[in-house]
């Protein structure tokens, strides 16, 4: 059966015929990577052995109609889904069933993300709202003429208040750099400049923390194209975690490298790293954290008015500019957060 073979070589996807007793008769090499006895020619449910495969080709054979299946597989760490379409061919000398195997995975995560996203936002949102809602009630109940207690909870409910802002604030910054994600920046940015604004932005944060931030300042500023009202926000960002996370009488040292390649990137960059010697962060938690509302002590971030968006803003803004984030970390010792960005 040649003829059948090249079909199946030519189908962008892995595909398995068999024959109308249910026996493999050849399969591309697509499906040979998701079976090494894919195109065994042996029975085929002794070789595909998830019973969903099996049934759907068997009512495909009884009913001569195409069929779906889910068929799940394992490749290491990765899981992935796809969609099986199980259709009669019959023709000449061709009598069987085709399987073609769609790759379904990217859908499944990008609906997955979505319902964490929403899960993730409404119970950031409700925290705060349920506690202002509670004062609400007490103000209105027991500490109704309670001028102590009632100036004690307003202030909280400001507080409760401004995190939602916050929260909201920073979800909208977010959709707009996805939005803008495939528009490269245009402007020559002096980078001198950003980082000398966002260090008297944070001045007062590094005075109520205790900190201090240190801004070793190159000789020959340089400049870059980029957006610069989003470098300010990414070393705000990761200025401002230096100072809270570091605490008391943390040093927070910014300094700039010119590299001549990036390992990963494999061209020219700007190294901008922003160095805290706080209590640093533990290896499991590092390739985490850029992702959307992740904590690592979620409690003491929460009381410290943290979302845990600040490191996913900076992930998007730094991919927009075509550059990276690095973190290296040592616990006891503190953390350096690297920008890296093209030099172009
Ligand atoms: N310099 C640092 N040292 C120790 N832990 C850090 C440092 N920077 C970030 N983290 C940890 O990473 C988590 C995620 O940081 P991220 O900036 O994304 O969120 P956040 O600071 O909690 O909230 P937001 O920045 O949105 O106000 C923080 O909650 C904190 O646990
Ligand atoms: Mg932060």
């Amino acid at each position: 059966m040649k003829s059948v073979q090249s079909f199946l070589d030519a189908i962008p996807m892995p595909a398995v015929f068999v024959d109308t007793q249910m026996r493999i008769v050849g399969a591309n090499a697509g499906a040979w990577t998701l079976n090494p006895h894919a195109g065994d020619p042996r029975p085929f449910v002794l070789v595909f052995r998830q019973p969903s495969l099996g049934a759907a080709l068997e009512t495909c054979f009884a009913s001569g109609t195409a069929q779906r299946a889910v068929f799940h597989h394992t490749d290491g760490p990765h899981e992935i889904w796809y969609e099986v379409t199980v259709s009669r061919v019959q023709g000449g000398e061709i009598n069987g069933s085709l399987l073609c195997f769609n790759d379904t995975t990217h859908l499944k995560q990008a609906d997955q993300m979505r319902r964490d996203f929403v899960a993730n936002v409404s119970h950031e949102l409700r925290t705060p709202l349920t506690a202002i809602l509670g004062f609400i009630e007490t103000l209105q109940g027991p500490a109704r003429g309670d001028q102590k207690a009632q100036d004690r909870f307003l202030t909280t409910m400001a507080a409760e208040a401004g995190r939602m802002n916050r929260l909201v604030g920073d979800l909208l910054s977010l959709s707009r750099v996805e939005e803008e994600a495939r528009v490269r920046p245009t402007r020559l940015v002096d980078l001198d400049q950003v980082i000398r604004s966002t260090l008297r932005n944070l001045a007062p944060v590094a005075e109520e923390v205790g900190g201090t931030l240190i801004y070793d300042a190159p000789d020959d500023p340089p400049q870059l194209i980029a957006d610069s009202d989003q470098l300010f926000q990414v070393f705000t960002n990761l200025m401002e975690n230096a100072l809270k996370y570091g605490g008391e009488g943390t040093d927070v040292t910014i300094r700039i490298a010119k590299s001549p390649r990036d390992h990963v990137l494999r061209v020219p960059v700007l190294r901008i790293s922003v160095a805290d010697t706080g209590p640093g962060i533990a290896p499991t938690h590092i390739p985490r954290l850029t992702e959307r509302f992740y904590r690592i002590e979620s409690h003491r971030s929460r009381e410290m008015g943290g979302t845990g968006l600040g490191l996913a803003i900076v992930k998007h803004i730094l991919n927009r500019h075509r550059g990276r984030l690095a973190v290296e970390s040592t616990v006891g010792v503190g953390s350096v957060f690297t920008v890296i960005l093209p030099l172009r």
